[in-house]
């Protein structure tokens, strides 16, 4: 089966619309990112840059940036609602969350997780959770956790034009079975799984896998042996792109810290002096001014 899937609003004629994902310019082009662009990205070996968005100012914010993919992590269930797992989560509230992160993209593609227990039990809820996801969030692509078990449903899902992501290693859905969040697939025998999970996910017809916190040899083993690109969250350098929590990444979330978050701002630090300074302003009566009343 095929990798590449089409995008609504993409050209119908094949040649044109590869030859316009090959000169994708990068960050500054106002073009929507689709499938064939990543895949694009993967063979021209310029790395994919994603990253976790859950809210239309945020989602705004990311696009300029030049974000390739905004995706609307279950993740949510964590940074967002404050639950210690992603398992709470159920599809209306990723629905709420992707159609806010919509509404804020122009650019990037936008993918949302489909929550656990919405698809695991046969590929007809999987299929109905996927075609919910699509109409009334307006996203171009869904996310699935897990390996050869979840491989029917993405090619059912995929049949009906709904382009997926698959995630394999820490699968944090999975929790629970794992009962910790060390480095997954370590020795030989997870590894081998892992590979062949990977295929299994290609050959249903997913156009990328997301590879969270595995051995960067794996990661890298699996990124040459599949045409589709891999996207690594504690993954290692090798993969055809890079995912974070944009929480982590912006530094709201500061509890953890694991070593595969690399923090490029310190909001919470900026948030918390801002507010403080507001109290402050507040309590002397120095804010409003007279300028800023009517
Ligand atoms: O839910 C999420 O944020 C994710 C990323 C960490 C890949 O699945």
């Amino acid at each position: 089966m095929s990798s590449q899937t089409a995008s609504p609003g993409d050209s119908t004629d094949d040649e044109a619309s590869a030859a316009e994902a090959a000169d994708f310019a990068g960050p500054t082009d106002a073009r929507r990112v689709t499938t064939q662009t990543l895949q694009a990205l993967k063979e021209a070996g310029t790395p994919i840059a994603m990253l976790t968005a859950y809210d239309y100012t945020s989602a705004r914010l990311l696009d300029r940036a030049g974000i390739d993919v905004l995706l609307v992590g279950d993740s949510a269930s964590n940074v967002m609602a404050g639950h210690e797992t992603t398992l709470p989560m159920t599809l209306d509230h990723m629905i709420y969350h992707a159609q806010c992160v919509r509404r804020g993209a122009e650019r990037a593609l936008v993918a949302a997780d489909l929550p656990f227990g919405t698809f695991q039990g046969n590929s007809e809820e999987a299929l109905a959770s996927a075609i919910r996801m699509m109409k009334e969030a307006g996203v171009h692509a869904v996310k699935m956790e897990g390996g050869r078990a979840v491989a029917g449903s993405v090619e059912r899902i995929v049949e009906a034009g709904v382009p997926v992501i698959g995630h394999l290693g820490l699968t944090p859905q999975s929790i629970y079975e794992f009962g910790t969040y060390q480095v997954r697939a370590e020795g030989e025998e997870e590894a081998d799984q892992l590979r062949r999970d990977a295929r299994a996910l290609e050959e249903a017809g997913c156009f990328a896998l997301v590879l969270e916190k595995i051995p960067a040899a794996l990661a890298e083993a699996v990124t040459q042996d599949l045409a589709i690109p891999t996207v690594g969250i504690g993954a290692g350098a090798a993969c055809d792109g890079q995912v974070l929590v944009s929480h982590d990444l912006l530094g709201l979330t500061t509890d953890f810290s694991p070593r595969f978050v690399r923090r490029y701002a310190r909001l919470d630090e900026t948030i918390t002096e801002a507010a403080e300074r507001y109290v402050q302003d507040v309590r002397a009566r120095a804010f409003p001014s007279e300028e800023e009343s009517y």
